[in-house]
């Protein structure tokens, strides 16, 4: 059995004080409830420190949107693994598609991050996913799976319990159009099949593929129950404690 994996993306929203505050009213809300569902946020990396202290002593984790591939060293504006791990993260999203469009990251870039992240012992969530043009041109499977198997031939079967896919279609990223559960659920077995022909299926079977693109807690029942589907990456719906707790606890009802 896969464990739920509810993980916010709050991008470029939250200074320290907001994200401080917003970490403190989310854990408030599970004050006397305990989980079973992985429950984890990405604020900006400057806010990371806040969210961690805020986070102590609770269920809640914390993890990073972006990571660089060096150890240490003259490359300005970067983080690196060990700078996150000292901070308290476990996990890093890696080649989130507005990365890939914006910063230019390639599948190789992605990559060589995830083989990066795990190598130094934090767990990848790596995004792929198509654009409405790429749908339309029904061209949806091809394009994810070259996203996909870029990183997993970097990748050795035994580091199915490590890796984490997040399935976000670009053209429901921040739009609040969502994927049908039964988009989600085809895409997700697709991905699952590609896993099994690198992998096998005991191995494939471990790997957590989460949704993502304007999952909220109206839609979140249905795209969790889908049977390949075993999380969310919010992003939206992840900077109010209200709704991302609502989609924390939907989880522990399926
Ligand atoms: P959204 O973002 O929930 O606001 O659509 C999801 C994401 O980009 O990870």
């Amino acid at each position: 059995m896969r464990t739920f994996l509810i993980a916010g993306n709050w991008k470029m929203n939250a200074a320290p004080g907001a994200a401080k505050k917003l970490a403190e009213d989310i854990a408030a809300k599970w004050k006397e409830e305990s989980f079973h569902s992985e429950a984890l946020l990405c604020p900006p990396f400057i806010s990371i420190p806040a969210v961690a202290a805020a986070f102590e002593g609770t269920q809640f984790k914390v993890g990073a949107q972006n990571v660089h591939t060096e150890n240490d060293g003259a490359y300005t504006g970067e983080i690196s693994t060990s700078m996150l791990k000292d901070a308290g993260c476990e996990y890093v999203i890696v080649g989130h598609s507005e990365r890939r469009e914006y910063f230019h990251e390639s599948d190789e870039l992605v990559a060589q991050k995830t083989k990066k992240v795990i190598d130094d012992g934090l767990k990848p969530i790596v995004c792929v996913g198509e654009v409405l043009s790429e749908r339309k041109e029904g061209i949806h499977q091809e394009v994810v799976k070259r996203q996909v198997d870029a990183v997993l031939t970097h990748l050795g079967n035994d580091e199915s319990d490590t890796l984490v896919i997040a399935y976000e279609p670009v053209w429901a990223i921040g739009t609040g159009e969502t994927a049908t559960p039964q988009q989600a659920q085809e895409m997700h077995q697709f991905i699952r099949d590609l896993i099994t022909q690198h992998w096998g299926e005991t191995s494939s079977e471990k790997v957590r593929i989460l949704y993502g693109g304007s999952m909220k807690p109206d839609n979140a029942g249905e795209l969790l129950s889908q049977k390949d589907v075993d999380g969310g990456l919010i992003g939206g719906a992840s900077l109010s404690a209200g709704s991302y707790s609502e989609i924390l606890k939907i989880s522990e009802t399926i």
